[in-house]
């Protein structure tokens, strides 16, 4: 069926099927938005460049678009199941990963976990340390072979084509693997040399990353002197100089000062625009949020996958309420039993509690606090961010059918 402008959108909200829907051509969306149809997010003349954009409508309903034009929906909040296995044709998919399974010894580092990534999207990768997500981009470079399960990166398959797969990547491991006796030219060279470019490409490519990193004058500099933001750009410029189509980026902005961050994902956000596949991780939570979807890896286990946005909405039947004490210490402790409440983390000054949707007033609770011995400041029901979502979904509740 072929749909246009606005028709297309209001017929796609009125479906109320939880299947990958129809072809739908990128232009008529944006026509749709040209035509005043309220969707958030997607604003009047917006370029559609990044695959898999997607927009909130008012009834809670969504649209996803990826880059090759076809389009799901889903009514509400979806489940990460429905994300896992729906969300686009396979055939757009730049990373499928299906069980991929690492032991070391009697130690599972990554039990059995599935994802796929889209052509240009960012796919943030979040977890407590030792959560497993350096072992799994370490498999899905084809530099660490898997216990089990299957996954292909550009279309090879890591455990029968691991060289296929090392040429169509980028890599930038957690410790910038760069030769800090040479200087940043002879990092670049070397480099390229290892992806097997010479001659005039690789004169050419050094140059436009000199450029691109921002490191002009500095090409006979040694690199282990350069502050640690300019070693993170020659660090990118050295994964990116074969022109990769796919990135993998382990917690490359660590030890970065926040401007030279925010500069270092003007850089990854404009090669996704680009249709540069990128899987990253990081403990920031300011850099989740530029993420299209973000996987959250706990011992091993996936156990949550949805864009930023959404990750927070799947908490929404729960209260979270922020408190003020003017003691903390042992706060947590004496609130472990409290009923209806799920969990309890520390939040710069203040104490974050999620409780049971309702189980609550303010008043109710604070009294509740008070019972137990400690005295209250503020309490107030409080936004849930994305720090607040990634903690409340690593945290076990004591109680299992508190969850
Ligand atoms: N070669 C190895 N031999 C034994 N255990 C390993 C090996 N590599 C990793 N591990 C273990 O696997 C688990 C996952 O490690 P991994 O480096 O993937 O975590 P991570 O999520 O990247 O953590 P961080 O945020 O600290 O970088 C850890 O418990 C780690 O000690
Ligand atoms: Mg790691």
């Amino acid at each position: 069926m072929k749909l246009d402008g606005c028709a297309a959108i209001r017929q796609l909200t009125d479906h109320s099927i939880e299947q990958p829907l129809q072809q739908l051509n990128v232009g008529a969306v944006r026509a749709a938005a040209l035509g005043g149809e309220n969707c958030n997010g997607l604003s009047a003349g917006d370029e559609l460049v990044r695959p898999l954009a997607e927009f909130a409508f008012g009834d809670g309903k969504f649209l996803y678009i990826n880059g090759g034009g076809l389009a799901c929906l889903w009514h509400g909040p979806h489940s990460n199941s429905d994300l896992m296995t729906n969300n686009a044709p396979s055939e757009t998919a730049v990373i499928t990963v299906n069980e991929l399974t690492k032991t070391f010894g009697r130690f599972t580092a990554v039990d059995q976990v599935s994802f796929r990534v889209m052509k240009g999207e960012i796919f943030g990768f979040l977890g407590p340390n030792g959560a497993g997500k350096s072992t799994t981009i370490r498999m899905l470079s084809g530099l660490l072979s898997s216990t089990a399960g299957t996954a292909t990166v550009g279309g090879f398959d890591i455990n029968t084509n691991p060289e296929q797969v090392r040429q169509h990547i980028g890599y930038m491991s957690q410790k910038f693997s760069l030769y800090k006796d040479l200087t940043v030219e002879e990092n670049l060279v070397f480099f390229g040399g290892v992806y097997g470019m010479e001659g005039s490409r690789l004169r050419d490519r050094t140059r436009d990353i000199i450029a691109l990193a921002e490191l002009a004058g500095l090409e006979r500099r040694q690199t282990g002197i350069l502050s640690g933001a300019l070693r993170q750009r020659l660090a990118l410029g050295c994964a990116i100089l074969h022109e990769p189509p796919i990135l993998f980026l382990d917690e490359p902005t660590s030890g970065v000062d926040p401007i030279s961050r925010r500069l270092f994902w003007d850089l990854i956000q404009n090669m996704a625009r680009r249709g540069v596949t990128v899987l990253i991780t990081t403990h920031f939570m300011d850099e989740a949020e530029f993420c299209d979807r973000i996987g959250l890896i706990s011992g091993g286990r996936l156990i949550a996958l949805d864009s930023p946005a959404h990750l927070k909405q799947t908490l929404v039947h729960e209260d979270l309420f922020e408190v003020a004490l003017p003691v903390f210490r042992g706060a947590r402790e004496h609130l472990e039993n409290l009923d209806g409440l799920i969990t309890s983390s520390y939040f710069g000054q203040r104490l974050h509690l999620f409780c049971k949707r309702g189980a609550y007033t303010t008043a109710s609770l604070e009294q509740a606090i008070r019972t137990r011995g400690l005295d209250v400041q503020s309490i107030a029901l409080a936004p849930i961010s994305l720090e607040d979502a990634f903690i409340r979904l690593v945290q076990r509740p004591k109680n299992s059918d508190n969850s």
